[in-house]
């Protein structure tokens, strides 16, 4: 990105994680029914609440998590990402209160069969039980956590909407309101934040939409009420506050690819191979840990990706 070392979290903003694990307990005793875990989340009055967060109860666990030890709720929600606010990991944090994600809608249009059209978040999460995904994000920047992720495959959504032949990606809009986003006002970035996928890569089952975390509702920094979550590319990936899911023929154009094209591609694989052009891609730092780490191919999830680009030059298509 446009790089600026952030200091370290300090250890005394980390939460225990036994916490977290307490509360897990006591949500797997309950033993309500799948269907219902979005219950939460469309609420009784309806809509995601910005602050404070809510529970979501009666998490579906996946066998694509990992069992590595997770990051820290505070770190997870204090070190961030999101130029809309600013461009220190401090400032989404910071600023995040000035955002209001309610209500809030998402345009769905394109090559779909489906009705194009305004739909509001309960409409868009309705039919999905929500699942919790532990995944690892690699940034591009050369740091990582551990996430535990709320949300459902993205593969759903695009089935629900049935894409035409004539759909080969799909592109993603984050919202664009200057009054609200301060770095919109500045123009540090294009706005408003634009990314997209080859339809096969929407498929996967590890594409997903992303509710949550640590069982409660996305804080507005880490990009509520709904973001996609794509593990094995880098996180630039990963847009949040979605307002758009278009479905398009031809490759989008997406922000950071605009803004440094000799830096920053479609595809963004994480790949330890090809490096950065201004810092190597080979290691990592996860967030919490002195040591650096060995980046991993596909960020670690080869198994189930490295089929969509078998005989395609990854240092060309970065
Ligand atoms: N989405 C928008 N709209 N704006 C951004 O600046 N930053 C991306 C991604 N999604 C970004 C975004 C980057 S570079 C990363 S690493 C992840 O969000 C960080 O997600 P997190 O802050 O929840 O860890």
């Amino acid at each position: 990105m446009l790089i600026k070392q952030a200091p370290d979290i300090r250890s005394s903003e980390i939460t225990p994680e036994h916490v977290y694990y307490n509360r897990r307990q006591f949500i797997g005793a309950s033993g309500a029914a799948l269907g219902a875990a979005g219950a939460a989340l469309l609420g009784g009055s309806g809509g995601v609440q910005a602050a404070p967060q809510e529970d979501i109860p009666n998490l579906a666990p996946s066998p694509f998590s990992t069992d590595e030890r997770l990051n820290s709720f505070e770190e997870i929600t204090s070190y961030n990402n999101f130029y809309e606010f600013g461009l220190d990991k401090e400032d989404p944090k910071r600023y995040a209160h000035e955002l209001t994600v309610e209500p809030w809608s998402v345009r769905v249009e394109g090559h779909i069969n489906r009705p194009a059209a305004d739909y509001t978040l309960e409409d868009i999460l309705q039919p999905h039980p929500l699942e919790e995904r532990i995944y690892r994000l690699r940034c591009v920047e050369a740091w990582s956590m551990v996430v535990p992720w709320v949300g459902f495959p993205l593969a759903d959504l695009v089935r629900r909407f049935e894409p035409t032949s004539r759909a080969r990606y799909v592109r993603f809009e984050t919202l664009y309101r200057p009054e609200e986003f301060r770095g919109q006002r500045r123009r540090n970035l294009t706005y408003p934040y634009v990314e997209g996928l080859r339809m096969d890569e929407a498929l996967n089952p590890l594409a997903i939409l992303v509710v949550g975390l640590y069982g409660k509702t996305l804080l507005n920094q880490n990009g509520a009420p709904l973001r996609l979550m794509v593990p094995w590319k880098y996180g630039f990936k990963s847009l949040k506050s979605i307002v758009k899911i278009e479905f398009v023929e031809e490759q989008p154009r997406n922000t950071w690819n605009v803004e440094i094209p000799h830096e920053y591609g479609f595809y963004a694989n994480v790949n330890p191979e090809v490096n950065h052009p201004r810092w190597s891609q080979a290691t990592e730092r996860r967030i919490g840990s002195f040591f650096r780490q060995r980046t991993q191919m596909f960020n670690g999830y080869g198994d189930q990706v490295a089929h969509m680009y078998a005989g395609m030059d990854l240092a060309a298509n970065y």
